[in-house]
């Protein structure tokens, strides 16, 4: 039964809604425009503002600002809705396969069985890497972390592609977006690989995308490899749920690194870059580490308390988000599908679980929490269905990569083909020495 949608349609602005400024130093008014779209905030366009005034805006982090129009995802963060192309993630989570959203997230639409069997084929053919791409890592260290070792693969795919790299002309960007979606999963699997000692596996076609990168990773050559539909279904799941987050920090880095016009591998380098702070797709990796910390049920109130101390730099990582201050509808989904895995691997009674699930508890009882709306994201249960999947935590991060990538590729498709397109240049407010003469050293 289809479950009932909220309402999320906005009053959109009155022909002609402006707002009225008034600049109190010379009393003058500026009518700025507002503008509305088809869900969420209307905007108040400052585009000509400082032509027009002499001001900026000031906004540092860019919480109250809009950077571009995206009809990509929408956020809803007070309700907890999140939207790819008008789909709610709780359905696209239960019912979609990967490259299923791949498509939408690309081309605006869920493809019909003959579009997504052709998006397939060509995908499938795109998943090997060259050769020579073996060599980039033997240079790094066995013990590299592999968000390193992602960073310096995926940017040099640049080198091996010049073919296909003019951004101006549509077939090359179609052919780099199929390329990275393709092979992220190879890389990724190649890095764990590699940290491990242990043979590169060749992607088979065969497989799901899904269960392609399961098999690369844990696959080896000396025996044939039995695919588990429940793993298998969880790593879809993660992938769908990481796929995309409007203008999150690793987004915005591609779009910003792509309106300089570099090449979409070296804005997809800059993104994983952005990535790996322990703020954003590092803390998957960072909550096991604090579970582990924490250790047992006893020692949460002393971790609660330090999350509370303005003196202490320990965060409840895991829990907040700068969007939404419900709960995260990804979090939910992803605790369901680690009760999943955990009963399909015999782990049920895996402490971390029943740790985090405390922990929620306690946090969520906790006035500190609730009164800065401070619930589970995305990363609290991620890393414990990862590990007893058989990633080591330092893989969480790379993982979260090869699921954004095809919201960074589309965001930057996005971006390329805007009609406005142009170099993005945020300003500043400075707050330096006043101009001043240079001093000779003899006179300093
Ligand atoms: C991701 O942007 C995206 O969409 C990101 C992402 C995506 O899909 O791309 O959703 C993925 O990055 C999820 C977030 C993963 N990060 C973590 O789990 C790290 C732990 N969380 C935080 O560090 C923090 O919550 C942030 C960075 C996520 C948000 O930081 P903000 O915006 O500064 O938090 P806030 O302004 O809402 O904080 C309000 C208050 C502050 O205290 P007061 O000054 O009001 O007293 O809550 C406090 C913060 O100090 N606070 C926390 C906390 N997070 C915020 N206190 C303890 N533990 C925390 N985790």
């Amino acid at each position: 039964m289809q479950r009932a949608l909220p309402d999320l349609t906005i009053t959109p602005p009155v022909a002609g809604e402006k707002v009225t400024l008034v600049l109190h130093a010379d009393g003058k008014q500026y009518d700025l425009p507002v503008l509305g779209g088809t869900h969420g905030p209307k905007v108040i366009d400052v585009r000509r503002l400082y032509a027009e005034t002499g001001y900026f805006t000031y906004d540092p982090g860019f919480l109250s600002t809009a950077n571009c129009d995206s009809a990509i995802t929408y956020i809803d963060g007070d309700r907890g809705i999140l939207l790819h192309r008008g789909y709610p993630i709780e359905e696209l989570a239960a019912h979609a396969d990967f490259l299923e959203v791949c498509y939408l997230l690309l081309y605006g639409k869920l493809p019909t069985p003959s579009e997504l069997a052709d998006f397939g084929y060509v995908i499938g053919h795109h998943s090997m890497v060259h050769e020579q791409f073996k060599r980039f890592f033997a240079g790094f260290r066995r013990d590299a972390h592999p968000m390193a070792v992602m960073v310096g693969t995926v940017g040099a795919l640049s080198a091996f592609y010049h073919d296909k790299i003019d951004i101006t002309d549509p077939e090359a960007r179609m052919v780099s977006t199929h390329r990275l979606i393709a092979k992220m999963p190879t890389i990724c699997a190649m890095a764990f690989k590699y940290s491990l000692g242990r043979p590169f596996m060749y992607p088979r076609n065969d497989l799901s995308y899904a269960a392609n990168f399961l098999r690369m990773a844990f696959g080896i050559p000396a025996e044939p490899y039995v695919v588990n539909p429940v793993l298998t279904r969880a790593i879809n799941r993660f992938l769908v749920l990481h796929a995309d987050h409007e203008q999150n920090a690793s987004t915005a880095t591609v779009r910003i690194a792509g309106s300089s016009r570099a090449n979409p591998y070296a804005c997809v380098a800059a993104g994983i870059t952005a990535l790996w702070g322990p703020d954003h797709g590092g803390a998957n990796e960072a909550v096991v580490n604090m579970l582990e910390e924490i250790g047992n049920k006893d020692r949460i109130p002393l971790y609660i308390k330090r999350a509370k101390d303005k003196n202490d730099s320990f965060r409840l990582t895991g829990f907040g988000h700068r969007v939404y201050k419900n709960y995260d509808p990804r979090a939910a989904i992803l605790r369901e599908s680690c009760h999943e895995v955990l009963a399909e691997l015999g782990k049920t009674d895996e402490p971390l679980f029943a740790l985090a699930l405390e922990l929620e508890r306690i946090a969520l009882d906790d006035d500190y929490f609730v009164q800065r709306k401070l619930f589970p994201n995305v990363d609290f249960y991620s890393g414990i269905m990862l590990r007893a999947i058989g990633f080591p935590t330092a893989m969480f991060p790379p993982l979260f990569a090869l699921g954004r990538t095809i919201g960074w590729i589309a965001q930057w498709k996005e971006m390329i083909e805007a009609s406005d397109q142009h170099i993005a240049r945020p300003r500043q407010r400075y707050i330096g020495e006043a101009i001043r003469p240079y001093v000779p050293i003899a006179e300093r």
